[in-house]
């Protein structure tokens, strides 16, 4: 677990995340609630949200092996609701973060002429930088691929709160 910070004021930033894969039920709610959690247990101020950008499974809860995986992490995601990606979310959130490259392809070409690179970071990139990997898709995989995918998205959000509560960053 990362120590508790003590962030000066410029650091203490209310910043607005929004994980983002395709059926917003497997891989971005569990990024949603980890990285939730963790703002949480440090003091954070961050807005976490979460979108699908295939709209499948608009309404729904969870995939129910992200709800079992990350509930035995200590991690309750069973009161989000799956909703689609849209442009105007450019307009909301300070980062928007996809799980995987066909996501941020989808992500382009829903937000058209709002696309803004700046504000897009590939998940991974932040564990494993400048390596552009996917946190692979478990929908119809095994109970392991969901742990896989828990721990590969937890290290990348411990990651994302060090870089951006760095005195580095500007
Ligand atoms: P997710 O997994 O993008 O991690 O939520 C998927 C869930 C459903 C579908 C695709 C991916 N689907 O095509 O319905």
């Amino acid at each position: 677990m990362i120590p508790p910070t003590s962030l000066p004021p410029t650091f203490a930033i209310k910043m607005k995340i929004l994980m983002v894969c395709l059926g917003n039920i497997c891989r971005s709610p569990i990024a949603e609630g980890i990285l939730q959690h963790k703002c949480k247990e440090q003091g954070l101020l961050w807005e976490v949200d979460s979108a699908g950008t295939n709209g499948y499974h608009n309404g729904e809860p969870p995939h129910y092996m992200s709800q079992e995986v990350s509930i035995l992490n200590g991690v309750d995601i069973s009161g989000q609701r799956s909703m689609t990606f849209k442009a105007e979310a450019f307009d909301q959130f300070d980062l928007i973060i996809p799980m995987a490259a066909d996501v941020m392809r989808e992500i382009k070409y829903i937000a058209k002429e709002k696309y803004d690179p700046q504000k897009v970071q590939l998940l991974l990139n932040y564990s494993l930088p400048g390596k552009d990997m996917d946190v692979p898709d478990p929908w119809g995989r095994s109970e392991a691929a969901f742990h896989e995918v828990y721990g590969l998205i937890e290290e990348a959000c411990e990651a994302m709160i060090r870089k951006h509560t760095s005195k580095k960053q500007p």
